[in-house]
Parts: C-alpha cells; sequence; structure tokens
C-alpha cells in the first residue's frame, strides 16, 4: 500500500512517518513540503533516522502516485488536494478542519469561503466506525473534540448541559512557532484562551447532537507547559441523577471491546505517543465528572487517522498503532 503524506515536514506528518513505519501493508513513499524540497527527513525529523531514506519532494497533485494519501496540511490547504486525489482514486484522510462540518458551518465558523465542499464521515471509529469501513475519504476529528467527544459520548443523551474544559500541550499549534508558544510564554506556567470562541465547540456541538443530545454545550481550553497531551474534564449536567455504579457501568458497556478506550484514571503520561483515550467517570448525583487523556498527535491526529485508514483499507484497526503510551 503505498502512502503520500501531504504535509510531512510538520507535527502530524512526522507522527504519521513514525508509525506507520510499524505498519504491516503500508508503504510512505512520497512525503511533501514545498519549502523543503530536496532535504532529507531525517533532517527535519531527527527521531525518524534510520526509518526512512525519503526526501521531501513538492510535486503537483497530479503527480502523486499512492493509494492513500493523508493532508497532514493547514484547513483551506486541504481543499485544494482531497477532490483531485479522490478523481484518481486515491484514498483520502484530511487531517484539517476541512471536512469535519457542514459546509455553511465551516464558512461561518472559519470565516472563509470552502472551495470543494462534499461530505465526507466524521473519523471517531468509536463513534461511527459504521460510515468509515470502506469509506474513500474520511475527515478525521480535531484534538479536542476527540477527547471531549469520547469523554461525554455515553452521557451525552442524558444531559441537559456539558461544558468541557480543556488543557493541551503546545505541539496542538503546529510546528510554526509564536508569541504564544513562546517557551517563557508557556514554561511555569498555565493560559486560559479562546474562553468561549474555540472553534473546535462547533464540533463537539455537532457529535453531541449526533450523539442524540439535546444539551447545551461549552468550552474552554487552556494551554500547559507540556509538548503533547490533552486532558479534558466534561462536567455533564444531567436531567435525572445517576449514581456511581450506573455511570461507571454506562460507560463500561459504551466501549465495551473499544481497543483504545481504557477505563482508568486519566494522566497524560500514560498515553504520551499512544493511541489510547484513558477515561474516567465520578458521580455527583446530577453532575458527572468525565476526564479523558489523549496524545493530541495520535488519538488527536496521525493515530486517529491510521486507525481510519485501517478501516476504510481493511486491515487490522489496531496495524501500527499497537505502542504503549511513555511513562515517565
Ligand atoms: N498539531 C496537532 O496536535 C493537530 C491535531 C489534530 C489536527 N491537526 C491538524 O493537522 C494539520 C497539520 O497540523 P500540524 O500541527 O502538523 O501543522 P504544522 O506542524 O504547521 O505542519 C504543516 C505542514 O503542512 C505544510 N503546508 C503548510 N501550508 C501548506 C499549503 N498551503 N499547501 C501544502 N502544504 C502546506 C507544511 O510544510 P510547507 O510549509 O513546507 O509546505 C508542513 O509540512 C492541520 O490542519 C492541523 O489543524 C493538528
Amino acid at each position: 500500500m503505498k502512502i503520500a503524506i501531504i504535509g510531512a515536514s510538520g507535527y502530524a506528518g512526522g507522527e504519521l512517518i513514525r508509525l506507520l513505519a510499524c505498519h504491516s501493508a503500508a508503504k510512505v513513499v512520497c512525503a511533501t513540503s514545498r519549502t523543503l524540497a530536496g532535504t532529507p527527513l531525517d533532517q527535519i525529523h531527527p527521531h525518524l533516522k534510520g526509518f526512512t531514506d525519503l526526501k521531501f519532494e513538492n510535486p503537483a497533485v497530479d503527480a502523486i502516485d499512492a493509494d492513500v494519501a493523508f493532508l497532514a496540511v493547514p484547513h483551506t490547504a486541504a481543499m485544494t488536494y482531497a477532490g483531485k486525489l479522490l478523481s484518481r482514486g486515491i484514498r483520502v484522510i484530511d487531517l484539517s478542519a476541512d471536512y469535519r462540518l457542514p459546509q455553511e458551518v465551516f464558512e461561518k465558523v472559519y470565516g472563509v469561503p470552502h472551495t470543494d465542499y462534499f461530505c465526507a464521515p466524521y473519523g471517531i471509529p468509536e463513534i461511527h466506525r459504521k460510515e468509515i469501513i470502506g469509506a474513500k475519504f474520511t475527515a478525521n476529528p480535531g484534538c479536542f473534540p476527540t477527547g471531549a467527544t469520547l469523554a461525554a459520548a455515553p452521557l451525552a443523551k442524558l444531559a441537559h448541559t456539558i461544558i468541557f474544559d480543556s488543557k493541551t500541550g503546545v505541539s496542538g499549534a503546529g510546528d510554526n512557532p509564536s508569541a504564544t508558544t513562546h517557551y517563557p510564554n508557556v514554561g511555569d506556567n498555565v493560559g486560559p484562551y479562546k474562553l468561549t470562541t474555540h472553534r473546535h465547540l462547533a464540533e463537539m456541538m455537532q457529535e453531541m447532537a449526533c450523539l442524540g443530545s439535546e444539551a447545551d454545550v461549552y468550552f474552554t481550553p487552556h494551554l500547559i507547559p507540556v509538548n503533547r497531551g490533552i486532558l479534558t474534564t466534561a462536567h455533564i449536567l444531567l436531567n435525572e441523577p445517576l449514581g456511581q455504579k450506573e455511570v461507571e457501568k454506562l460507560y463500561q458497556d459504551y466501549f465495551k471491546g473499544e481497543y483504545f478506550i481504557r477505563y482508568q484514571k486519566p494522566i497524560l503520561a500514560a498515553v504520551r505517543g499512544s493511541n489510547f483515550c484513558d477515561i474516567m467517570v465520578e458521580s455527583e448525583g446530577s453532575r458527572i465528572v468525565a476526564i479523558s487523556a489523549i496524545d493530541n498527535l495520535v488519538k488527536g491526529a496521525s493515530g486517529q487517522a491510521i486507525q481510519n485508514m485501517n478501516l476504510m483499507c481493511g486491515f487490522g484497526e489496531k496495524d501500527g498503532l499497537k505502542g504503549a503510551g511513555i511513562l515517565p
């Protein structure tokens, strides 16, 4: 299976190459970067030395020769690739926001016109597996919406209000430095941002509604001084109170058989580098606190994208994703 990674010099692209190196059937044959064409991959991703001898290239879309393409590029860039690759029979997994929302919602939230819109399954396999199996194209979800949706899914229908409070590592912002991600501003600090207006709220609302919830949904993110990981605390306010045993059973039944969901106290380090989402819940009667931890670059991006590729192409769902987290 020939794989092309569009945007291979970024964090998500690098993570795709790292994980695919352990896939039984996938071989990365094309890794793009507009600015680094001709540079060996391992100069930018030194941890991958010995795993690939590819150089970055900058091919025209029509010259990309692959069975599957991952789009690990910013939003609005992905829409210039997706349709063209699909029309040549190449399966596509888009890690950007371009196909996660209906067109009018996307245009409102991102403030730009969509130039090549079509519908795609929303790639959280634990919720949308049936639509993803065999699909030619999947929209990989945002990192915050992945952790938030999984934390609240089993209770979505029973809630009238859901408040997501997330802490994220700095790699969520990509490899382009900014004042926000400058070390003295991030280190030894915790910073709330986009208190009520983060774009990922739209995906969370969409997923809660899709799960049959009529709840009001709120979201506030915080930047913390770690490289990877998102810890989300979901305050789920129920229409009717539920006891601890009932809530735990609900979660265990909902995620029964889901390899990548582990019911245990979520800590970022335990999922770092892995595709796992650790979840626990505690009941206070009519308020349930559900906490999830994921690695934003793995279950929140590249790992989940490979999980989606596996379902789309008929590979084992865990292929390339069997690694444990890295603790400490
Ligand atoms: N970081 C995360 O935790 C995370 C989680 C979930 C989803 N995502 C999404 O995944 C995508 C990639 O994120 P990232 O963090 O890896 O970003 P990044 O580190 O900034 O990397 C972006 C990559 O895209 C390429 N690129 C930029 N503009 C392009 C364009 N117009 N056409 C073609 N290639 C272009 C860049 O290389 P050149 O500029 O050299 O071409 C680079 O390889 C984004 O849409 C992001 O929202 C990221």
